[in-house]
């Protein structure tokens, strides 16, 4: 393997719009007009169906584990690219116009391929978050904001830079949920809005 394997793989896999597909075959429609129009877990949620948005959160998830693993075969660094590139597919999915997700769900997923313990890390804050404010968004950036930082404590610098660039791209396709929190109209977990 080489970089340019793990790249496009992983890029590959991470594209696949798992929200959409899923949406689509159950009948419901294009997601992406409902909601916030986005193709993740939280907006599928919007469809009232709680089980395609947990399945949407886990296939989303497993996509980035599944190419950090695989990639991983033929080393760690191809592994790193990989994963990095998964989640640049989640986001930018040649297959929609690159107009893909927010990319939180395939974070967690690649982070859970290279780094199981700061993945639990990023699941416990995303949680505490959610519970105490029920915003999706705010717990995902948090949780974001928190994941390079505890790389970086425990001593993996290399994961920690790239993973910060990642944070900086959740922040940014957030910035329409940033603008409605700062607002005060961002739509709470479980609600429809
Ligand atoms: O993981 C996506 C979440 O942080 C925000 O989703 O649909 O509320 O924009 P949404």
């Amino acid at each position: 393997m080489n970089y340019l394997v793990a790249a496009l793989f992983g890029y590959v896999l991470g594209s696949i719009p798992f929200g959409l597909v899923i949406t689509h075959a159950a009948g419901l429609g294009d997601v992406r007009k409902i909601g916030s129009g986005n193709i993740g877990a939280t907006n599928v949620l919007r469809t009232g169906n709680k089980k395609l948005a947990a399945l949407t959160l886990l296939l989303d998830g497993l996509k980035g584990t599944a190419a950090v693993l695989i990639a991983g075969m033929f080393g760690p660094d191809f592994a790193l690219a990989a994963g990095f590139f998964a989640f640049l597919g989640h986001l930018f999915p040649v297959w929609l116009g690159f107009k893909g997700g927010k990319g939180v769900a395939t974070y967690i997923g690649v982070l859970a391929g290279l780094m199981w313990k700061v993945a639990l890390v990023f699941a416990a804050v995303w949680i505490a978050v959610a519970v105490l404010f029920r915003y999706s968004s705010l717990a995902a950036l948090v949780a974001a904001v928190v994941a390079p930082i505890a790389l970086l404590l425990m001593g993996y610098q290399d994961y920690a830079v790239v993973f910060a660039v990642m944070t900086v791209i959740v922040i940014i396709k957030h910035r329409a949920n940033i603008s409605r929190l700062m607002a005060g109209t961002e739509s709470r977990i479980g609600s429809k809005g």
